[in-house]
């Protein structure tokens, strides 16, 4: 990437971090110019927020940049980090381009702060304690092999579009206790057209007001948005018509426990979703869930196809844990090197390769002191690359997440599911899915990459493999 020609501040030197004293203010040294100057440069494509993150890395421990009015801080040192997700959490709401996600997800879990936010906490949490997701177990398992069986040995697949099918299957059946009918199918790929404008939507300043214009990519927008609440509509009243009989609780998918529940704990309401909430939460769930998944199953099949080393010691523990039969839930805490794969695949490519906040308040993080209204970001992409934490960065290395290895890094050197109140809900059921869904089909096949292909990875709400990526199923057994 060509950025020499760049105007900068300061470069970070290596004894502390530099400082731009403005009035009572304390900013990270960064851009001079307001971004929207950059946005006409070479290297920031719209589209690819990467480069950017990449840009200013150049600054160390943090960069600043204005955009417009705003001031945006990029922080890319785990104590920071650890700062703004824990220590001062309150002073920070989500910041706007996360809020700007209502086009898409109304006021679910993850665009919604405050009371309203932790009201959807209150009534989702129980529906993922560990225990209640255990129950999930057999099916995942069911559903990969499946997807396994219907591989031909020496067919060329696009083993992203493959997981996307097989977490799609596995959110729809847990979760919402539906086969992947076509229903779900329209949800996938009316979110396919969403995403594909999102990135626009969110950086342009005042989004919410093409959205109704009739532009015909708005217009598009509106009709995928449309049609995604009619199906996630019709799928609760089903569920609600259903409940009517008596079955609810019995069920224990999540959309039956949604529609059960009530704030009923100490601090809640004692009321239930209004539909609008359950809509929106049910949505929200969906999406967050298996695309995310899917896209950390995908980056761990390239890495395992890359690296030899790795990929025979996974079959050895298969082998050894499993002796060629399916797993089961038992089976997982001796899965302990296939976690490892997958812990070390989401280093190299997290799904969540971003996250952000607002500061509602004057607020000091670290050696900075920042203004209210300042928008902050940092990239577990980025961060997860650090070489003081992880020595030879682009390694693809497993043995990183022994436990003593771990513990000897600090909190948010590596963060793939964020920290602090608004953690992923869904960790463990992810951890869960993704293991017994590796540790299934590892057990039946190898995928060997198609020689020759780059694999680009491209940043939309998640990490996504830019053109998928090919490779051929080799049978193991
Ligand atoms: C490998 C898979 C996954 C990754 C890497 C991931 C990552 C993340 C991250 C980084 C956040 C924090 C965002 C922030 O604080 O700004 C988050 C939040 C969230 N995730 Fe996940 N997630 C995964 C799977 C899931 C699953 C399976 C579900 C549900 C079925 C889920 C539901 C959610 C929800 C509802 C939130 C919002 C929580 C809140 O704000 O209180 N995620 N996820």
């Amino acid at each position: 990437m060509g950025t020499q020609d760049i105007p900068i501040n300061a470069p970070a030197t290596s004894d502390g971090p530099t400082l731009v004293h403005r009035g009572r203010f304390v900013y990270p040294p960064g851009l001079r110019m307001n971004l929207p100057f950059y946005l006409f440069h070479k290297f920031f494509k719209p589209g690819n927020p990467i480069l950017l993150f990449e840009h200013l890395r150049q600054f160390g421990r943090a960069a600043h940049y204005r955009i417009l009015f705003r001031d945006v801080v990029l922080f890319y040192d785990p104590s920071d980090i650890r700062e703004v997700l824990i220590d001062k959490a309150a002073s920070f709401g989500k910041d706007r381009t996360q809020k700007r996600m209502k086009i898409l997800l109304g006021e679910g879990m993850i665009t919604s702060d405050g009371e309203a936010h932790k009201r959807g906490r209150r009534i989702a949490a129980p529906a993922f304690h560990r225990q209640r997701i255990q129950r999930y177990a057999g099916q995942i398992v069911e559903i990969a092999d499946g997807l396994g069986a219907e591989w031909e040995a020496g067919q060329a697949l696009n083993i992203a579009a493959e997981m996307m099918r097989l977490a799609l299957k596995i959110t729809a059946r847990t979760l919402f206790d539906t086969e992947v009918t076509l229903e779900i199918q329209v949800i996938s790929d009316q979110v396919n057209i969403v995403m594909d404008l999102y990135n626009y939507l969110v950086a342009m300043p005042r989004a919410e007001l093409l959205l109704n214009s009739p532009l015909p990519g708005m217009r598009r927008f509106r009709h995928a948005k449309a049609r995604l609440d009619e199906v996630v509509d019709g799928m609760i009243q089903r569920r609600r018509a259903e409940g009517a009989a008596g079955d609810l609780d019995q069920r224990g998918d999540l959309l039956s426990m949604l529609l059960a529940a009530r704030d009923d704990q100490a601090e809640g309401d004692g009321l239930k979703l209004t539909a609008d909430e359950l809509r929106d939460q049910v949505l929200t769930l969906f999406l967050a869930g298996y695309e995310t998944v899917a896209n950390a199953l995908a980056w761990t099949w390239l890495l395992l196809g890359q690296n030899p080393g790795p990929e025979a010691k996974m079959h050895e523990e298969l082998e050894a844990v499993l002796a060629g039969r399916l797993p089961t839930l038992e089976d997982l805490p001796r899965l302990e090197y296939t976690a490892m794969v997958l812990s070390e695949s989401m280093r190299l490519y997290p799904p969540a390769w971003a996250m952000g906040r607002e500061a509602l308040e004057d607020v000091a993080i670290g050696p900075y002191r920042l203004r209210k209204g300042t928008m902050v970001f940092f990239s577990q992409y980025f961060v997860h690359r650090d070489p003081r934490w992880f020595p030879h960065p682009e390694r693809f290395w497993p043995e990183r997440f022994t436990p003593e290895a771990k513990a000897a890094r600090p909190r948010f050197a590596y963060f793939p599911f964020g920290g602090g109140g608004r953690q992923c809900i869904g960790e463990s059921f992810a951890m869960m899915e993704a293991t017994l869904a590796l540790a299934t089909i590892a057990q039946r096949w190898r995928l060997a990459l198609v020689p020759g292909q780059t694999v680009e990875p491209q940043p939309k709400i998640t990490l996504r493999p830019k053109n998928g990526i090919r490779a051929i199923p080799v049978p193991r057994m």
